[in-house]
């Protein structure tokens, strides 16, 4: 055999590809992007199908979501192609203040591992800025990718309860917390 070859009968691994990840502040192109998530099989879990009129107030309002520590809307790019979308804001829980996450990746980008790298990326981001300790997703108990990347990421399940979503709509949703401290040593 010579040095370096693979020997016969061992199958070549084929690594797939890692995309580059980045997150990018919303802009202009945002309404494309909010336009193209915006279909049945996308807005399943999130109420359904949006108005024009509702992207349109909702590109308004994410143009401002430009406030790294307390609310930031971002682009999801993966080898420089836009695939989704990210953001975290502040709410309040239990009476103290805490941040609230949530995603979307493309339905022809879905399964690739996208949305865990995203949130990872959200959240490495978000950890030196934070000035609460807990951040929290409220995927419905059946969003399977929404559910795996709360599991993935080490997020804390504590239980379902009815939240209302969209507005005037309420339903079961998994309550998901991350601490952001970091891991006493
Ligand atoms: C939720 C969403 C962002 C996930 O994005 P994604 O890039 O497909 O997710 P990933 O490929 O990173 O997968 C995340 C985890 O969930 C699992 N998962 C994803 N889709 C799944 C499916 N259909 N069935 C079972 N598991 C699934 C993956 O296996 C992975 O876990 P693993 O790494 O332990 O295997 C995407 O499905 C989406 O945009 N959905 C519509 C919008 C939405 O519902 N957003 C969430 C609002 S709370």
């Amino acid at each position: 055999m010579v040095a370096g070859s693979i020997p016969a009968g061992v199958a070549k691994f084929e690594r797939p590809a890692i995309p580059i990840l980045t997150l990018l502040p919303w802009d202009d192109a945002g309404l494309g992007l909010l336009r193209a998530m915006n279909t049945p099989e996308q807005k399943q879990h999130l109420g359904g199908v949006e108005t024009e009129a509702k992207l349109a107030e909702r590109q308004g309002r994410y143009l401002t979501y430009h406030r790294p520590g307390e609310t930031e809307m971002l682009r999801i790019a993966a080898d420089g192609e836009i695939v989704g979308s990210i953001c975290y804001w502040e709410t309040e829980r239990d009476g103290a203040p805490a941040y609230e996450t949530g995603w979307e990746v493309l339905p022809a980008h879905h399964g690739r591992g996208l949305g865990v790298a995203a949130a990872r990326a959200l959240l490495d981001r978000l950890r030196p800025l934070a000035r609460h300790r807990y951040v929290f997703a409220f995927p419905t108990p059946d969003n399977p990718g929404s559910n795996g990347i709360c599991r993935k990421l080490g997020f804390e399940l504590l239980g379902v309860e009815d939240t209302e979503y969209p507005a005037g709509v309420w339903s079961p949703h998994n309550v998901w917390r991350l601490d952001l401290r970091p891991a006493a040593i």
